[in-house]
């Protein structure tokens, strides 16, 4: 079997991100959740649906087949910043060496514009076949992040804060805090209704934490994909002027007990290694650090191994995790 490459339509959103949904696996390495793609959804459907790429099965499949049957979805990537492909995968295919190679070829070939050879990254977290075909082309590691889980099993303590979920009255706040917390954020009121109105957004949730003066001093977006899964934390800031006063510890629990109320096994989140604050405050909030993950880099040296195809609809990568070429607006730490 060929895997098929293609950039999806606005009508596939809802059938990719269920796919995604149902890939999250309780125990299975971390991976690209629907979450991710809700909060992505801020810049509106179109930008989410230029900014994926889906693997299916078949020989010269068409994309209605591939419209009506979710399952034959194989992979996604989710071209999440300029140069990056962030993946996510059937975990029935994590060893599949047959796609693994077919998605190797199509990172240098047809999305060679957006993975140059020496800069294009791929977040790869379940490892399996992909990341071991990766490492025999010469893709070297990158990044180092830090994904961390907390199971929900049991009841998550209250933190200080006042918390509230974040509705259309209380949308200024949430981006007030993020503004803080994320230099350069890109969160806008238009931006935050975009997103409600997202078909991830159905498992999402906004909350805001304030202090004991009736200031937002901390904000979240958590996401579920579905009961009895893994939900994830995207993103999560506190505002400079009140940090190291146990509110991140706070917005934290809160989180990970609305997950809990949202049906969720656990809590998951990553983070870039070099986030010491950010580690350190999930860390307290009694999460477990599951090691390191390294994104993986294209060698200089890569040649296509597909005659070069034409840039397909480029999506206009919207943040940058320190060390990556910006587009858009710089935002470190990543939002
Ligand atoms: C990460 C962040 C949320 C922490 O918020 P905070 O309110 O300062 O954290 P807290 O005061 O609750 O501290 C929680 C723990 O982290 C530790 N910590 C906080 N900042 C730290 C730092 N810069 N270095 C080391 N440890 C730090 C605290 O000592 C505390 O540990 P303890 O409970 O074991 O004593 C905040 O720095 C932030 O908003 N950063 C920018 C956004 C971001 O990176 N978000 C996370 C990725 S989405």
């Amino acid at each position: 079997m060929t895997a098929t490459m293609s950039t999806p339509t606005v009508d596939d959103l809802p059938g990719i991100i269920d796919a995604v949904s149902s890939w999250q696996r309780e125990g299975a390495p971390m991976q690209v959740h629907p979450g991710d793609l809700g909060w992505y959804e801020r810049f509106g459907t179109e930008a989410l649906a230029r900014a994926l790429r889906v693997w299916t099965w078949g020989r010269a499949q068409s994309r209605d087949q591939a419209r009506s049957r979710s399952e034959q979805i194989a992979a996604v990537g989710f071209l999440d910043e300029t140069e990056l492909i962030r993946m996510a995968m059937d975990p029935e295919l994590f060893d599949d060496d047959e796609l693994a190679s077919d998605i190797a070829d199509d990172l240098v070939s047809r999305l060679d514009d957006l993975l140059p050879a020496g800069a294009g990254i791929v977040e790869a977290r379940f490892g399996g076949a992909l990341a071991r075909v990766l490492a025999q082309r010469g893709w070297s590691d990158d990044e180092p992040w830090t994904p961390l889980h907390r199971d929900l099993a049991r009841p998550v303590p209250p933190g200080a804060l006042v918390i509230r979920v974040v509705g259309w009255e209380l949308v200024e706040d949430r981006i007030r805090v993020e503004a803080s917390a994320f230099p350069g954020a890109s969160l806008s009121t238009e931006r935050w209704h975009q997103m409600a109105r997202g078909h991830a957004y159905r498992h999402g949730r906004c909350l805001a934490g304030y202090d004991e003066r009736g200031s937002a001093v901390a904000a979240t977006t958590i996401w579920s994909a579905g009961t009895r899964r893994p939900g994830i934390i995207e993103p999560l800031g506190v505002h400079q002027e009140h940090r190291g006063r146990g509110h991140g510890r706070a917005i934290t629990l809160a989180a990970a007990e609305a997950l809990r109320g949202m049906g969720a096994s656990s809590a998951m989140v990553a983070t870039p290694s070099s986030n010491v604050a950010a580690v350190a405050a999930y860390l307290s909030a009694g999460f477990e650090s599951l090691g390191e993950a390294t994104d993986l880099r294209r060698p200089a040296s890569t040649m296509p191994s597909e005659p070069h195809a034409t840039p397909g609809n480029a999506a206009p990568p919207t943040h940058v995790a320190p060390g990556r070429a910006p587009l858009a607006a710089h935002i470190t730490p990543r939002e």
